[in-house]
């Protein structure tokens, strides 16, 4: 710990092959990819045929973050084209309870995010079910945009849940993460960086992923 999350949202998918061999001779920790439906979230990514090839080269696990409705109906599938970690968002889940197990019951590692606007006091009662919680520190449905500076208190405040449960819930966030804020959101309790501009905008983003590293602790 801490680990780093790339996204691919905004990197090139015209040779996405060659972006997750990067990623593969990378120190990164996993893949973070977003898949979004046009419905929970205003705009369009990619589904299962994607996934199934991302996940034939793969070398590291896929954390797979579901901006959709009703994430039900497809949790098995997206067990069978690789994902294993497995994030549905609180506000689409209508038994969340329900889903979270059903995840598990399925061989992938469940997590619930919260939009910026969702307090974490939601989480009460399932928090001891997830192995991490995404935090949203952008509007989802777009990559490269501004960090949410009302988001360190939230992170300090679910940092406080898991600690005085005495709990190992990973916190990880997204959107908006780069060298200048990385090591303060550090500090302030995440385990998880998803990046994906700071890391696909760079020159070298090899060498992005590594400085990113070298910020956040003894990496
Ligand atoms: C946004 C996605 C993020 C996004 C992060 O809805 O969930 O994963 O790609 O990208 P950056 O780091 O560019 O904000
Ligand atoms: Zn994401």
């Amino acid at each position: 710990m801490p680990l780093i999350s790339p996204s691919i949202l905004t990197g090139n998918f015209l040779s996405l092959g060659k972006d997750i061999e990067m990623l593969n001779s990378s120190s990164c920790d996993w893949i973070h990819l977003d898949i979004m439906d046009g419905n929970y979230v205003p705009n369009l990514t990619f589904g299962f045929p994607v996934i199934q090839q991302i996940k034939s080269i793969a070398k590291k696990p896929l954390d797979v973050h579901l901006m959709i409705v009703e994430p039900d109906r497809y949790l098995e599938r997206f067990r069978d084209s690789g994902a294993d970690i497995l994030t549905v968002h609180y506000e689409a889940c209508l038994h969340l309870n329900r889903t979270v197990n059903a995840i598990r019951d399925l061989g992938m590692k469940p997590a619930v995010s919260l939009n910026p606007h969702t307090p974490v006091s939601v989480l009460d009662e399932i928090l001891p079910e997830l192995y991490m919680v995404l935090l949203m520190t952008v509007n989802p449905g777009f990559g490269a945009q501004k960090f949410i500076d009302s988001s360190y208190d939230k992170i300090r405040k679910l940092k406080r849940m898991i600690t005085e449960n005495n709990l190992n819930t990973l916190i990880e966030i997204d959107g908006g993460v780069s060298l200048e804020n990385i090591k303060s959101l550090n500090h302030a309790g995440v385990d998880v960086f998803v990046i994906g501009n700071t890391i696909f905008a760079a020159d070298e983003p090899v060498k992005m992923i590594e400085r990113l590293g070298e910020e956040i602790s003894d990496k």
